[in-house]
């Protein structure tokens, strides 16, 4: 296809885009946000599936190979069907992050576009606590959601944030959990989301988790470094342990990871405060397709060598949900 590549100048190649759909959700995850939501976005400040569609043939251009359709939650955005089947035409792989509320819907679409893979967030197998993290009873829908996309051999990983005290309880039910299923599972390291105390007091890092786990699989071996977002391991030999080091950030050398949010800001980090501003531009007649693959390129090209770099670019230490980013 295409030869282009979208490189910055620590020789890292973004190919795998995340598309941030909707900021909004139907579930409140505490470490998310607050009982009564954000201060959501307008219908008219988030990108169109139109808008999305042509900026996603720039990166296709531009050598991206993978996507990931995140939020808020994905499938809350109406139609969100019409979007998953024109991106699958479009890249080789197309993800989806989901809380997995409303899959069962989707599952015939999810199979006919041969989906590359679910992550699905769940941070407790127990109902009340699963209640009590996310503000709504959902566990039991989840559940049985989850359930199904393994038995049809949907690709499914699970996502779990680690929080001490709330749910790190569960990390070894989890790791059971995967192992039984045989599909891997990911603990996150919870990351601050605003610029108060949000999830500092409950953080646990990707070193301590991987002690807590080892303490009851002494056979838990870490893999080598695959550039993805999780250092991955095994246990008894098998691959089902991933984890997230979202808030230490020890793998930005090998990122290649870059994100379009719901409104349309194009961000080379999660950690990045702002970023290239796509949807005036798609929305200027007198701005081409050149135009924004060159933008596209210039920002990569100012993507910062890790995380780290970024935030110390944050005004006086205020996370943004990730909601608003795709995470
Ligand atoms: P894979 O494609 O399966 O590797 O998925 P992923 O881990 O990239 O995506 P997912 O949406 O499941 O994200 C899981 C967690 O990883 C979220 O908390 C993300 O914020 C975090 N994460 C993903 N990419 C990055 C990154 O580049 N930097 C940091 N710090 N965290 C990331
Ligand atoms: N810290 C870590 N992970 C988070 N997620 C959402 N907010 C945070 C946070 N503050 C997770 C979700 C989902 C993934 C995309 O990001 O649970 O699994
Ligand atoms: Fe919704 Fe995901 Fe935020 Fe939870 S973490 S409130 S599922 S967007």
């Amino acid at each position: 296809m295409s030869h282009m590549k979208l490189i910055d100048r620590h020789n890292r190649i973004a190919k795998y885009l995340r598309i941030g759909v909707t900021d909004r959700c139907n579930l409140r995850c505490r470490y998310c946000m607050p009982e009564e939501g954000i201060d959501f976005a307008h219908r008219n400040d988030i990108l169109s599936y139109e808008e999305i569609i042509r900026i996603s043939k720039l990166f296709s251009k531009l050598g991206v190979e993978k996507v990931r359709l995140t939020g808020g939650e994905p499938f809350v955005r109406k139609d969100i069907d019409i979007l998953l089947s024109s991106l699958s035409t479009l890249f080789d792989k197309v993800h989806i992050t989901t809380n997995a509320t409303l899959l069962s819907g989707y599952i015939d679409l999810l199979k006919n576009i041969n989906v590359s893979g679910l992550n699905i967030s769940i941070d407790s197998l127990d109902r009340d606590r699963f209640f009590m993290i996310t503000r709504r009873d959902s566990f039991d829908v989840v559940m049985n959601n989850i359930l199904k996309c393994i038995e049809l051999k949907i690709p499914v990983k699970l996502n779990m944030v680690v929080m001490k005290g709330v749910n790190d309880m569960e990390v070894i039910d989890f790791v059971k959990f995967g192992l039984h299923h045989n599909v891997e599972v990911r603990f996150i390291e919870a990351m601050p989301f605003n610029d108060d105390d949000g999830n500092r007091d409950v953080y646990m890092s990707a070193a301590e988790i991987s002690q807590l786990i080892a303490t009851t699989f002494p056979s838990l071996h870490k893999l080598i470094a695959d550039g993805s977002s999780s250092d991955k391991y095994t246990i008894h030999g098998r691959p089902i342990v991933g984890i997230i080091p979202a808030y230490s950030r020890s793998l930005c050398g090998s990122c290649d990871r870059i994100r379009l949010t719901p409104q349309g800001e194009f961000l080379t980090c999660l950690y990045a405060q702002s970023g290239t501003n796509l949807l005036t531009m798609v929305r200027d007649v007198n701005v081409s397709d050149t135009d924004i693959q060159q933008a596209i390129m210039d920002s990569v090209l100012q993507k910062k060598k890790s995380g780290f770099e970024e935030e110390a670019l944050i005004n006086k230490n205020a996370f943004r949900s990730m909601t608003t980013i795709g995470g």
